[in-house]
């Protein structure tokens, strides 16, 4: 069912910007409804929107124990590339939350294993600070991360943190690197050798570019992670936010609505002849 709080655009204002990388960003919201950010549950997003121009959805990139609402955007359009020039201060509406969540209880006794590429990062971020928090609950955390460049690296100043948690290792890939960069080369598949996944105890949970995708779902099987342990959050145009515009159909499902958090069984048959 639709919720009221779904179909009203809250109004909110800017807290904060954070420039992440030259076209990525973080707004740091307050909304005026008073909702903070246990209101949102992590995989789930908002609608964002501007008066007059238009509404996108974008994933809730915060924790339910943060203190504000966090979006991390990339411009690449119309509506994204005007939420970058928002300001302390500024104005903007948005509605939601919308869609499932990362289904934390299924990895609850397991080892969590976060595989993000490029932009996926944000809705797994609170996957990371929700486990970091709490490492009694799983059988140890592997952050696999991968980016085309070092310039493309988003919330570097939380690596550190990532990487001393108890419990979690931190491990990053870049496609390219630069007369800087130390660290590994390659496609973020490069790092599953060196990870230490244990196929028989692991959950997965991916997000990024839907190539990447099939190929971490690829790898992930082959090594012997059981399918149905193997959860990814998929992206389509949106307008509606609520099931009923038909905008991001994906066979029978509706993105809005029945994902963007998806077992990869659900959704295998539109992998476009994935071969997985
Ligand atoms: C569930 C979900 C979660 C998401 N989470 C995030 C998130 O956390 N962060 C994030 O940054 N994005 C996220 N996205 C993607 C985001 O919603 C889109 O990037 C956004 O809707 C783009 O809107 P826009 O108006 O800025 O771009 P549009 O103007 O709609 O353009 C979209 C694309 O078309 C291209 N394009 C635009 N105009 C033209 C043209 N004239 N000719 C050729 N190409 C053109 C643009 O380059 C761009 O790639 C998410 C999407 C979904 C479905
Ligand atoms: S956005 Fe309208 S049905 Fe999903």
């Amino acid at each position: 069912m639709v919720s009221q709080v779904q179909l009203t655009i809250a109004p909110a204002s800017v807290a904060e910007v954070a420039q992440e990388t030259p076209d990525t960003f973080t707004l740091v919201l307050n909304l005026a409804d008073g909702r903070g950010p246990k209101d949102f549950v992590p995989g789930q997003f908002n609608m964002l929107y501007l008066l007059g121009i238009g509404e996108v959805p974008i994933s809730i990139a915060s924790s339910p124990n943060e203190r504000r609402v966090m979006h991390t955007v990339r411009s690449v359009g119309t509506v994204t590339s005007l939420l970058a020039k928002l300001r302390p201060g500024d104005k903007l509406g948005l509605r939601g939350p919308f869609g499932k969540p990362w289904p934390m209880k299924e990895a609850h006794g397991r080892q969590l294993i976060v595989v993000a590429g490029g932009l996926g990062l944000p809705p797994l971020r609170p996957v990371i600070l929700e486990a970091i928090r709490k490492p009694e609950s799983f059988e140890g955390v592997k952050i696999l991360y991968g980016v085309r460049t070092p310039s493309d690296l988003i919330f570097q100043s939380e690596f550190p943190a990532w990487e001393k948690a108890k419990g979690c290792e931190f491990f990053v890939t870049v496609d390219r690197g630069d007369a800087k960069w130390k660290g590994n080369v390659g496609v973020v598949t490069t790092l599953f050798p060196g990870a230490g996944i244990k196929p028989s105890q692991a959950v997965a949970f991916v997000c990024g570019p839907e190539l990447m995708i099939k190929f971490v779902i690829l790898e992930l099987v082959k090594i012997g992670v059981p399918k149905e342990r193997i959860f990814v959050s998929m992206e389509r145009n949106m307008k509606c936010g609520v099931g009923t515009c038909g905008h991001c159909q994906l066979g029978p499902n509706f993105i809005c609505k029945d994902g963007p958090i998806f077992a990869y069984p659900q959704i295998e048959r539109f992998f476009p002849k994935s071969g997985v």
